[in-house]
């Protein structure tokens, strides 16, 4: 059984996720404003990837007995001044995000919940990759600057992104693609 501490630590963080999958909808669905739909396909993708991430947590603890409560999921921005500004907020969430899961990981140590130290070890890994992927973009959009076929190019790039669904919920192992 999951200590209290744990769950409840872990019930919060299942709200960041869906606040970060409600956050990159938003991004979507302004960046299909600005008729940029690659940007917009690789935000939705991003929505998937951040519905599985509350979701293999949702799974986890459920494995575990815990009783979980769904919480209020907070309203996101709706508007940037570019896509370099999107994405300047996306690698800060992230980098926000990193920080939420190094305190679950210091959290399973303190409670000695080993199986919740495996857990967090795929998400740790994640979020090397969820990190990288924003630096990527971002230093495309630098370069990009005011070059608007360049832009096109990109947003033709971006729409190519599809979902993968990582290894099974409640396993470990490699990250999401
Ligand atoms: Fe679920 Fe983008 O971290």
């Amino acid at each position: 059984m999951i200590s209290h501490t744990m769950l409840e630590a872990l019930n919060r963080q299942i709200n960041r996720e869906l606040y970060s999958a409600y956050l990159y909808l938003s991004m979507a669905a302004w960046f299909s404003a600005e008729n940029l739909p690659g940007f917009a396909n690789w935000m939705r993708v991003q929505v998937q990837e951040e519905q599985f991430h509350a979701m293999k947590f949702f799974d986890y603890c459920a494995a575990r007995g815990g009783r979980l409560t769904m919480l209020q999921i907070e309203a996101p921005p709706n508007t940037w001044d570019s896509p370099l500004a999107v994405f300047e907020a996306t690698y800060a969430h992230e980098q926000k995000v990193t920080k939420m899961i190094y305190d679950l990981v210091d959290i399973a140590a303190k409670e000695k919940d080993h199986a919740t130290s495996n857990l967090l070890r795929w998400y740790v890994d994640e979020q090397v990759e969820e990190e990288e992927n924003d630096t990527d973009i971002l230093g495309k959009l630098k370069r990009v600057g005011t070059d608007t076929n360049a832009l096109l190019m990109l947003d033709k790039e971006l729409g190519m992104r599809v979902f993968t669904p990582p290894a099974p919920a409640g396993s470990s192992g490699q990250g999401a693609p």
